[in-house]
């Protein structure tokens, strides 16, 4: 097997995506190891577990520098100490300078809670609720530097249940969002999908399983 990649994740909350992460980098064919979690807030639960499973965890404070550039280039900084090939992005929320992210071109990915293009920002359960959409669901792209924007390398679709709360919701996304988030950096990490342009193109997809999902149910 060719040499694993060395992922850097970024969280600033709980945790529970870059845990899923962890947890897939330990299977000994799994193309990529987690090297460290990196917080913008030093009292981030997801801190705690990082270190609570065995990986280096580091708090680069935001507050304690003047500008953005200055907390990017600690990051930038401690990123390329830990000789991260790519950043998983679980979590961060912190907007990133152009500047931060042309440095990480094609070699950084996050996951939003929404079917991408639709619903970029915050608060994606409860504008995906209002405006009555079947289908909700989350996407692993590469950053780029518009707000949850960039090439996409997978996405997972979930029904909307009729009674709906956005937490309901959320909980129903992010149980997809465990699952997503390996796959898509596995997809990466092991050179199956070539970034070229805009567009995500993915080698061996077994065309065989692409069932379309109807919701409700045709029946
Ligand atoms: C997830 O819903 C992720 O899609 C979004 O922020 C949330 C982070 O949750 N970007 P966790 O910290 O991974 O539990």
């Amino acid at each position: 097997m060719a040499a694993k990649k060395r992922i850097g994740i970024l969280i600033s909350g709980r945790g529970s995506n870059m845990l899923s992460l962890i947890a897939a980098a330990r299977e000994a064919d799994y193309p990529a190891e987690i090297v460290c979690v990196l917080s913008n807030r030093p009292g981030a639960e997801g801190l705690a577990r990082a270190s609570a499973a065995g990986i280096a965890t580091q708090a680069i404070d935001h507050k304690a520098f003047d500008t953005r550039e200055a907390f990017e280039e600690k990051l930038d900084a401690a990123l390329r100490a830990a000789n991260v090939d790519i950043v998983a992005c679980a979590g961060f929320m912190r907007k990133m300078t152009a500047g931060f992210v042309e440095r990480w071109r094609d070699r950084m990915l996050n996951i939003h809670p929404s079917l991408l293009p639709a619903f970029k920002g915050l608060d994606t359960h409860e504008r995906a609720l209002a405006a009555g959409v079947k289908l909700a669901g989350c996407t692993v792209h590469i950053v780029r530097p518009e707000l949850d924007a960039g090439p996409i390398i997978a996405q997972a679709a979930v029904p909307v249940l009729p009674d709906d709360t956005a937490a309901a919701l959320a909980a129903r996304v992010l149980e997809a969002e465990h699952l997503l988030y390996p796959h898509a950096l596995s997809l990466i990490a092991a050179g199956r999908a070539a970034i070229e342009g805009e567009q995500v193109k993915i080698a061996q997809v077994p065309v065989n399983q692409a069932i379309p999902l109807y919701w409700p149910p045709l029946s």
